[in-house]
């Protein structure tokens, strides 16, 4: 074996390593969906994952044409010994390939895959959304305001949406450039501070989705996750009717203790729990943090990053700055038995 082919190969073994260690990760990223879209769950993007492997059929083409021809010059300046001078005709060859292979064959490709991503645009964009179910996510660093202004619910980093019907969704920013992505769902689209873009989309089957943030927004942009869950149209009705309500007054005397650390610690001043009465010392909404009306409902916490549970959620409340760098949620120095009625309370607010 050759020097340059034991190089080649140490680099292709190395170049292989380096791709399974990309998938690795070092954070949990539950709930544990590994989307992909080449797997698409609705019309936009089917559409999205066709133009994708057209794409590759083209791409694939050519490259396979061009290391053919690539080959088959090799091969002919190997076989011929004698070095003979260029005729006059090898000038003619030289320039229909050049028009053929270098100014048709680009014009022609280009524009049939031109042509196709318009269409797809195209299709994708002209959706009209159910009028009943409008959805504002507002994009935070790190995580996903979720309003229904209709049905008058407010909630964070879990949207639920019926399946088989197209959703229109508001998307907006409240300080850098976020993006809204559901891979199996639809495209990316930009969330721009002081600007309002809109995306349509669409789930035919039942199931939890996970979306992602896809535009680089500082420190904690890869734990900025969300899920959309889309139900049947009962399922979601039913979810609506819940959501609607006012969080209820703990009847257990743990989960009361929990409701008096929640205001004494300082957590009403960021979060809001719709049916708590905090109006003598938090003027207005607390929207610092996401709503936790019923976030005991909720899939994840911290931005999908974590699975929703006790011993996660303990972790998160104590020292939200280890598990999310630079988040806003402080580190809470609470005793042990404040933390475990905390909990029982949090509990509560399905
Ligand atoms: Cu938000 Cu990246």
């Amino acid at each position: 074996m050759s020097k340059v082919m034991k190089r080649l190969g140490r680099f292709s073994a190395l170049f292989f390593l380096l791709l399974f260690a990309s998938a690795c990760t070092a954070v949990p990223i539950i709930p544990t969906y590994k989307p992909s879209a080449l797997d698409p769950r609705g019309p936009a993007a089917a559409h999205l994952a066709s133009l994708w492997w057209v794409m590759l059929a083209f791409g694939t083409a050519i490259f396979v044409l061009v290391l053919g021809l690539l080959l088959t010059a090799f091969l002919r300046r190997r076989r011929s010994t004698n070095a003979t001078l260029p005729d006059s005709s090898d000038g003619d060859i030289g320039r229909n390939w050049l028009i053929r292979g270098g100014i048709i064959l680009p014009i022609v490709v280009l524009a049939i895959v031109f042509g196709y991503t318009i269409y797809t645009l195209a299709v994708v964009e002209n959706v009209q959304g159910r009028a009943d179910v409008n959805i504002i996510v507002v994009a935070r660093r790190w995580w996903w305001e979720v309003q229904y202004p209709e049905q008058n619910i407010t909630t964070a980093n879990e949207i639920h949406i019926p399946i088989g019907v197209p959703v229109r969704f508001q998307l907006e920013s409240d300080d850098v450039i976020h993006s809204f992505w559901v891979p199996e769902l639809h495209g990316k689209m930009d969330m721009i501070p002081g600007h309002t873009n809109y995306l349509t989309l669409q789930a035919d089957q039942a199931g939890v989705y996970r979306g992602e943030c896809a535009e680089y927004c500082g420190l904690q942009h890869a734990l900025m996750g969300f899920v959309i869950v889309a139900q049947s149209q009962a399922d979601f009705v039913r979810w609506v009717n819940a959501q609607q309500k006012d969080a209820e007054t703990p009847t257990d005397s743990t989960a009361r203790q929990g409701q008096q650390v929640f205001i004494s610690a300082g957590c009403v001043f960021c979060h809001t729990v719709q049916g708590l009465d905090v109006k003598t010392i938090v003027p207005g909404r607390a929207n610092l943090g996401p709503d936790l009306t019923h976030f005991g409902s909720r899939l994840t916490i911290a931005g999908a990053s974590l699975t929703n549970n006790t011993s996660n959620l303990a972790g998160w409340i104590v020292d939200a700055q280890h598990i999310k760098q630079g988040v806003d949620m402080p580190r809470m120095s609470l005793k042990s038995q404040d933390l475990q009625t905390l909990l029982a309370y949090l509990a509560t607010l399905k």
